[in-house]
Formats: structure tokens, C-alpha cells, sequence
């Protein structure tokens, strides 16, 4: 079928998996998942309400379950913010991020707040999380998502996240959920196959190159730097993170979770990457039954 929308991507993606199961995976109607906001009630409370839908436990995050509803909006608890939809694999960079209570947190691409609201959550409402985003109609859907998960920590700004680099060392923690091709999310849409050309790819790389020095430049010595997408196009993952390695002293680290995961790409089309770029993880839809995605966990 992909073949059929648009070959250009899929002889693209043949270069990036060639199983016969990731292209098969891409195709599956993708589970529905939820993370319990244990910022408005206990994690176990909710789990015994809602045992009627819950059809698994996400194995690498505490509050994730798989549900087997047709719409969300159906249950009580979504309504009222005590469960926030969100795609498996999109729990895993607050997990990474070693947040604390008190910290000074920077999400610097954060609507509409999936990845915001958990970091409040670990955040336990202390401490000052900036969830920054650059377009109007997206700053307002991350200001009522957070309004309706009660975070009270927030600080919202619409800013081109790039302007962030004037902002020297104030973070203990920063996230960058880039803008991407989203071709992790063709389970969900085929709208993003469909739109896809490589130059695509190449202008978004571009902008998260710059986007990730400034992040880096925020954050402290010693703190923690996640960057995530839900793409495979290495153009805009391990380019990005061996951009990052080459340019400043930031260091990447191996990542423990109980997931299926590759490492990173270390050549790719001719181009050769650091060895560290092996230590972020590429998710592929087949390894768990979920979205595609890529993350790095880098260090100041
Ligand atoms: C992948 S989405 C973020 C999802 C979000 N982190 C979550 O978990 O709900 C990327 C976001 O980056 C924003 N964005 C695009 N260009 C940006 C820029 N130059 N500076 C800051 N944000 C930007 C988009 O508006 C979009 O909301």
C-alpha cells in the first residue's frame, strides 16, 4: 500500500528497514494508549476504574496502559484530565530526563503537552516548567491540556525555540521534541506518507540542528538533554545528535529500558557517524507494536 502512496518514501524507507515485518507493522491499525495523571489521583485508583478498558500495562512506563476503546472521549477520567491519550512510545523521554521536584525544566516544542504534563507529573507540581511552543493555535491546546491535567508549575511561552539560546545555563533539564516528518505515525495517518519528499526531511533537519544547539546552550553543566522524534529518517536523528557531538562536549548515554530497540544508525547512505550516535535508541513499529520513534539522552 505505501508503495502505492508514495514510492519515492518507500524506497526511502527500504533503505532504513528492510523487513518484510516493519513495512507490515506500518500498515496495522495502531493500540490505543493512556497515561494515568497522577497529579489529580492515585495511579492504582484509577487502574481499578478503568479495569473494564485496560488491556495491558506499558512495560517501560509506570503510569502508560494499552486500552481497548474506540473513543477516548468516551471515558469520564479523559475528560476531566485524570488520563492523558498518548502513544506508548511518546512516555519514554520524561522517563529519561532524571527529573526531580524543584528542577528548573525547559520542553522547548511542547504542544499540545503530552510530554509536558508527564514532566509536571514526576515534577510533583514543584519547581518551573517552561512548555514553550511556537505557533498560536498550538500554544492555546498546550495551555488547556495542561490547564485540565491541574499542573500548576507552568510557565507557557510562544517563542521560536531557537531564540532560546540568549537563555545560558538556567536549565537543570531540557527537552526537545522536534518538529519532524512524522513517519512514525503513518500507523495513525496516512496523510504523512503522503506529503513526504526528501527535501522535507532536509529543511527539518536544518531547523532541529539549530534547534538542539540551543537547547544544549539552556541547559547546565551536568544536566540532561533528550531529543526525540517520531521519525526514521536519519537526516533528522542521528545527523542531529553527531551534529551535536561534533559541535559542543556534550556526551551521549546508553539508555536501560525494557523495550525492543536498535541503536542508532553509525552509516548511513555513505555517511559515517560517531560511534556514540549508537547509543540512542530507533524504535521500529514491529519491535513492540508501536508508533516509530527515536531518542537520545545527551549530557552537558
Ligand atoms: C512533535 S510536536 C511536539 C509534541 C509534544 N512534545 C508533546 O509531547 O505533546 C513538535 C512541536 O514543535 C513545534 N515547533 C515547530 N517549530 C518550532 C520552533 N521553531 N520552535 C519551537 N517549537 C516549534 C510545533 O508547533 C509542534 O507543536
Amino acid at each position: 500500500m505505501l508503495r502505492e502512496i508514495n514510492p519515492a518514501l518507500f524506497e526511502r524507507l527500504s533503505k532504513i528497514d528492510r523487513s518484510e515485518s516493519f513495512f507490515e507493522f506500518l500498515e496495522k491499525p495502531l493500540r490505543k494508549s493512556l497515561r494515568v495523571n497522577t497529579l489529580k489521583a492515585d495511579l492504582d485508583f484509577v487502574l481499578r476504574r478503568l479495569s473494564d478498558v485496560v488491556e495491558d500495562r506499558i512495560p517501560w512506563c509506570e503510569e502508560g496502559v494499552y486500552v481497548k476503546v474506540d473513543d477516548l472521549a468516551k471515558i469520564p477520567e479523559h475528560q476531566l484530565g485524570v488520563v492523558f491519550s498518548q502513544s506508548a512510545v511518546s512516555m519514554i523521554p520524561p522517563l529519561l530526563m532524571e527529573i526531580e521536584p524543584g528542577m528548573a525544566v525547559l520542553d522547548l516544542c511542547a504542544s499540545p503537552g503530552a510530554k509536558a504534563t508527564q514532566i509536571a507529573q514526576y515534577m510533583e507540581n514543584q519547581g518551573c516548567l517552561i512548555a514553550n511552543d511556537v505557533k498560536l493555535e498550538r500554544v492555546n491546546m498546550l495551555i488547556s491540556n495542561i490547564q485540565k491535567c491541574g499542573v500548576l508549575i507552568a510557565r507557557v511561552t510562544m517563542m521560536d525555540g531557537r531564540r532560546f539560546a540568549k537563555f545560558e545555563n538556567r536549565f537543570d533539564a531540557v527537552l526537545i521534541d522536534a518538529p519532524c516528518s512524522n513517519l512514525g505515525m503513518i500507523r495513525k495517518s496516512y496523510r504523512h506518507a503522503r506529503n513526504w519528499k526528501l527535501s522535507t526531511s532536509l529543511s527539518l533537519s536544518k531547523l532541529q540542528k539549530e534547534l538542539i544547539m540551543a537547547g544544549y546552550r539552556c541547559l547546565k553543566p551536568g544536566g540532561v538533554l533528550v531529543y526525540s522524534t517520531c521519525t526514521f529518517e536519519p537526516l533528522e536523528n542521528e545527523e542531529i545528535v553527531d551534529y551535536l557531538l561534533r559541535n559542543t562536549e556534550a556526551t551521549a548515554e546508553g539508555i536501560r529500558l525494557p523495550i525492543n530497540a536498535i541503536g542508532g544508525f553509525k552509516e548511513f547512505e555513505g555517511k559515517e557517524y560517531l560511534e556514540d550516535v549508537g547509543k540512542c535508541l530507533r524504535i521500529h513499529p514491529q519491535m513492540n507494536d508501536t508508533e516509530g520513534f527515536f531518542v537520545a539522552k545527551l549530557r552537558k
